[in-house]
């Protein structure tokens, strides 16, 4: 996380005085991707970077805030109109569905920084939209639940950013604990905290620094496809609401009224949420093995059935099975970002090792790697 003393000493330069202090994490998730939105489990956890926001209410009915990573500033009002700044829009977007449910909020003044590294897949879009949306219900003495809180900034997050992603960020954000994983079931939002400290292993990002321009639409096209196929399904099991609540036997009955794209996204969706209640019932039995090898295969699932992997992370989770790392997946929406790797530590040498080589022959770069703890989720500091 950003150092408290940057953030207070930039406050006081642009608005005199003190702000308060809040702090929201980016995520990282062990396993469950794309089923969130088909309302199924994750197994997400929120880590020791994040977003840092200094910021104090003005009295006024503007919103001023200072985003000192990108050197910008904008001053805003309630109105909904889009700015040009993209990482505005997320803030705007968090003002405005605090607005849409009937809470006013008071004009502020806001300087922020980060330390998750924006476009590898550890959401710092979800960061920033929770670490506003925390400070902006303690500030207003709202009384919104953190639940809610995960609501609004993924509503943000679709109206403002357009992207219709599910709510497993903000509610890791908003959510995370000090070594424990989140089980979400994502159709009732209950979650259960489940230990996550392994001595002897740690958790690794390898980012491939791919940015996929297609990386949103293609993720709005999973979600049509997987909709599609919901609907079919529902046409002859009507208990069918979601992906969540059908099974292979279902998909496969259903096989010559559904496309071979939309049958091998079902497919994928449906072995992805029993994989990871497998994977939380072998962490609760301690067998780190068979919880790294869930990974894998759900690493396998991302690449060939849901086909939102790229070659370089393909070629990451490859040189990871090569040098014996316990379990490694790409992480997040796809086309690039990251790799997340659970890596014992008498592998952790040569897998880094080979990762750079093998990566930097490949596609002239070496990978940047990120070492990430599972720590609390998104709080006030002063
Ligand atoms: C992005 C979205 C999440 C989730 C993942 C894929 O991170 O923001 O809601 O859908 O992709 O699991």
């Amino acid at each position: 996380m950003v150092a408290s003393e940057v953030l207070r000493q930039a406050f006081a330069e642009r608005f005199g005085g003190e702000g308060h202090l809040y702090a929201a994490p980016g995520r990282v998730n062990l396993i469950g991707e794309h089923t969130d939105y088909n309302m199924g489990f994750v197994l997400p956890g929120a880590i020791d970077k994040g977003i840092s926001v200094a910021i104090r209410l003005n009295g006024k009915k503007t919103y001023r805030v200072a985003a000192l990573d990108f050197g910008e500033e904008v001053i805003f009002a309630a109105d909904g109109q889009k700015l040009p700044q993209a990482w505005a829009n997320y803030i705007l977007g968090v003002v405005m569905e605090f607005h849409s449910r009937c809470f006013a909020v008071p004009g502020f003044d806001a300087v922020f920084a980060g330390d998750v590294p924006v476009g590898g897949g550890m959401s710092s879009s979800a960061a920033l939209e929770s670490a506003f949306a925390f400070a902006i219900n303690d500030l207003g003495n709202f009384g919104i639940a953190c639940r809610e809180l995960a609501e609004i900034g993924q509503a943000a997050e679709h109206k403002y950013a357009g992207v219709r992603c599910g709510i497993m960020d903000q509610f890791a954000s908003l959510h995370g604990a000090k070594d424990q994983l989140i089980k979400l079931d994502c159709r009732s939002l209950e979650y259960e905290l489940v230990p996550f400290h392994l001595p002897g292993y740690r958790v690794v990002l390898l980012d491939t620094k791919v940015k996929h321009s297609l990386a949103s639409s293609e993720y709005n096209t999973r979600r049509a496809e997987c909709e599609a196929g919901v609907k079919v399904l529902q046409k002859l099991n009507a208990q069918v609401h979601s992906l969540r609540d059908a099974d292979l036997a279902m998909l496969e009955a259903a096989r010559s009224q559904i496309d071979a794209a939309t049958f091998t996204r079902c497919q994928y969706v449906i072995e992805e949420n029993a994989r990871v209640l497998n994977a939380v019932s072998h962490l609760k039995a301690g067998n780190t093995a068979a919880f790294g090898q869930e990974m894998y295969a759900s690493h396998e699932g991302l690449s060939k059935l849901y086909n939102v992997s790229c070659a370089e992370l393909d070629l990451l989770v490859d040189v990871a099975k090569e040098c014996g790392v316990t379990g490694a997946r790409m992480m997040g929406g796809g086309f690039g970002g990251c790799t997340i790797n659970l890596v014992a530590e008498e592998s952790f040498a040569r897998f880094m090792q080979q990762a750079r080589s093998d990566y930097t022959n490949k596609f002239g770069r070496e990978p940047a790697v990120y070492e990430v703890i599972i720590s609390e989720g998104a709080r006030r500091l002063t």
